[in-house]
């Protein structure tokens, strides 16, 4: 098995680091030592992350990079030099029914959630693969192993992103790099991105806290797992599919699965351009 990757010393780069769990770990990250470069969309929320890790006294810079658009990708990755773990973080949520939601909404959702992890793992993996050392974290989500009510346009991407990961990660294997990689399977996380979602047992699927799921990720990397999935009892999913698909459906819907969208609202669109989106006060 390929070992992890010490943050103290090395380069992390963290897409969408400007917010929610990017935001966490790329304050964590520089907390354990590493220097932290964020990529983010608004300008503004990457900066303020940076400086926030730089009055603490570490090591940040930040980017304005659309990780969807290929040319601003490249043109990123090659003046960042050498990155040893990238995190593939950025992400975005449409939350609308089929017939709901609109085409832009739909391209925009594979857009980020899968085009942007070839744009941005093909421009920093030949470093890692150079190095012989290094780690790719592809962030997907529990709705990458389930499909959910209002979600088929994200958790389809998140299938594609789970789906990603594995095969970048037989491929490494095969060629024994030197790199590792881990997918990230979180339940909803108190970010902000799912406003409004419900859970119908909190006991056995919480909504988890953005500050313990951002250490558990980056102790993920440090120890080289290559699979995180939050909470627990999601792992069980893989099982629930040997049911008949009608049992594995009345399953999921005594879990509450596909009620859990019903009064979703998302982080409303000034919110999402604040710069650092939630801070520290609502988790
Ligand atoms: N919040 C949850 O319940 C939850 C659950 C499972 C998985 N996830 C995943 O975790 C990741 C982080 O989500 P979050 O909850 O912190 O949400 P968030 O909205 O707080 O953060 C997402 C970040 O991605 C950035 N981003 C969006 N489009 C971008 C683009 N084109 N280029 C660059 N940056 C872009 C946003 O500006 C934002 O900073 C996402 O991939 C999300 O799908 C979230």
């Amino acid at each position: 098995m390929t070992g992890g990757t010490r943050l103290a010393g090395s380069t992390v780069l963290i897409t969408g680091g400007g917010s929610g769990l990017g935001r966490r770990m790329a304050l964590e990250a520089a907390r354990r030592g590493a220097r932290v470069l964020i990529w983010d969309l608004p300008a503004a929320s990457g900066v303020q992350v940076r400086d926030e890790i730089r009055s603490a006294g570490g090591a940040a810079e930040a980017e304005t990079v659309n990780v969807a658009d290929r040319d601003a990708v490249k043109a990123a990755a090659a003046a960042a030099g050498a990155v040893d773990v990238l995190i593939n973080n950025a992400g975005v949520v449409t939350g609308k029914l089929l017939l709901d939601a609109g085409d832009e909404d739909i391209q925009r959702t594979f857009d980020v959630n899968v085009l942007a992890l070839y744009w941005v793992t093909r421009a920093v993996l030949p470093g890692m693969i150079g190095r012989g050392r290094g780690t790719v974290v592809t962030v997907a989500s529990a709705a990458g192993l389930v499909g959910v009510a209002r979600q088929t346009d994200y958790s389809a991407s998140k299938f594609a992103a789970f789906g990603f990961n594995e095969s970048l990660r037989a491929e490494l294997r095969a060629g024994t790099t030197g790199v590792n990689t881990l997918v990230v399977c979180p339940y909803y996380i108190d970010t902000g991105m799912f406003d409004g979602v419900r859970t119908r047992f909190p006991r056995l699927l919480p909504i988890l806290n953005e500050e313990a799921v951002a250490a558990k990720v980056l102790d993920g990397i440090e120890s080289g797992r290559r699979k995180l999935v939050l909470p627990p009892l999601v792992n069980l999913v893989p099982a629930a599919r040997l049911l008949p698909v009608g049992a594995f459906d009345r399953l999921m819907d005594v879990l509450g699965i596909n009620r859990t969208m019903d009064r979703f609202t998302g982080r409303p669109a000034e919110a999402a351009e604040t710069p650092g989106g939630k801070h520290d006060g609502g988790s």
